[in-house]
């Protein structure tokens, strides 16, 4: 182990990209940039990351931010739902004297999973714990030959101690990156580089002829079909009428069009557009009312009237994009 450890992190030292959240230490810049990291690749964060800095610089500023504010900055990453959570966790860590150091302390805060709390004590406090994510799993499981059912609590648990007993003795905040830039840049899903792996000589899947096979792959769960019918006024002049989302269970309390869901078992036979996410494929349908049906919805959800070139501005996904562009 020791040998492994010394081996991975003098890798590091030399090959670690150098990343706009690794200029400092500041924990806050290691919090959002391991939240953005967790929807997209390294290199599609960095402009986000830069964009979302420059806008809210401390703590103090995302705090006093509005909500809308931060969803806007957040346009392009997706999952809503972090960004809302984001927000609402820094207006608690702005309360307490000093951002919390531990694992412990973080995972009570809204939006801190086991993988952000580990990432951001880990490399802002050096606290020894590990992190495990895609590329970990993916390096752990070929180093050791592991053919785990990652998705699965117990065996998680067997990489999450894998991972704990590495960060054992050093740095964690390197060796966790270590970890994660190894999966990112030489121990890829395909065509890994091996010649260039500091762990070349004792990686057992190597010697077992394996690589390419581990991780285990996750049987897919089939979408479901969702028919989305979404209304909008017939009067082209009208302003829109939104609404916070209490009826779809997808963008949950978003600024959405009024409308109806329903769970279908195959694909409708007419339809405006379709738009895929993790769970579901959304079918949507474009309904015109008049102005005097849609004031109903007014009675039942918290709603908005806005001008159309303002509803990007309150309600950045990509699907409202789409039906605005129908
Ligand atoms: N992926 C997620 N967090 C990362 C980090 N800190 N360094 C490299 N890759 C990562």
């Amino acid at each position: 182990m020791k040998r492994d450890q010394e081996k991975l992190h003098k890798w590091y030292l030399e090959n670690k990209r150098p990343l706009p959240w690794r200029a400092n230490k500041n924990p806050y810049y290691i919090w959002i940039s391991e939240t953005m990291l967790q929807q997209t690749t390294t290199t599609a964060v960095i402009p986000f990351f830069k964009r979302f800095i420059k806008r809210f610089p401390t703590l103090k500023a995302l705090a006093s931010a509005n909500t809308e504010d931060v969803i806007e900055a957040w346009a392009g990453l997706g999952y809503y739902s972090r960004a809302r959570n984001l927000h609402k966790a820094s207006k608690l860590l702005n309360d307490l004297k000093k951002f919390p150091s531990t694992y412990k302390e973080l995972i009570k805060l809204p939006g801190f999973g086991a993988y952000t709390s580990r990432s951001v004590s880990s490399i802002a406090f050096e606290q020894p714990v590990g992190v495990i994510d895609g590329n970990v799993i993916r390096v752990l499981s070929r180093k050791h030959n592991l053919s785990l059912e990652w998705w699965k609590t117990k065996d998680r648990a067997e990489l999450q101690a894998l991972a704990d007993k590495y960060v054992d003795g050093y740095k964690s905040s390197e060796i966790n990156q270590a970890l994660m830039e190894l999966g990112a840049t030489i121990c890829t899903p395909t065509n890994p580089s091996c010649l260039l792996c500091p762990w070349l000589k004792s990686c057992k899947s190597k010697k077992a002829g394996t690589t390419e096979k581990l991780p285990l792959k996750k049987v897919k769960s089939k979408k479901q079909i969702l028919l989305w019918k979404v209304y909008k006024s017939k009067n082209k002049n009208a302003k829109t009428l939104l609404i916070q989302n209490d009826y779809a269970p997808f963008l949950k309390k978003q600024w959405l069009f009024p409308g109806s869901i329903k769970l279908l078992n195959t694909r409708p036979k007419s339809y405006d557009l379709i738009h895929h996410i993790t769970k579901y494929d959304i079918y949507v349908q474009i309904k015109s009312k008049t102005s005097k049906e849609l004031e109903t919805f007014s009675k039942k959800s918290e709603i908005i009237k806005i001008h159309r070139n303002e509803i990007q501005k309150v309600s950045p996904s990509s699907v409202i994009q789409k039906i605005l562009e129908h």
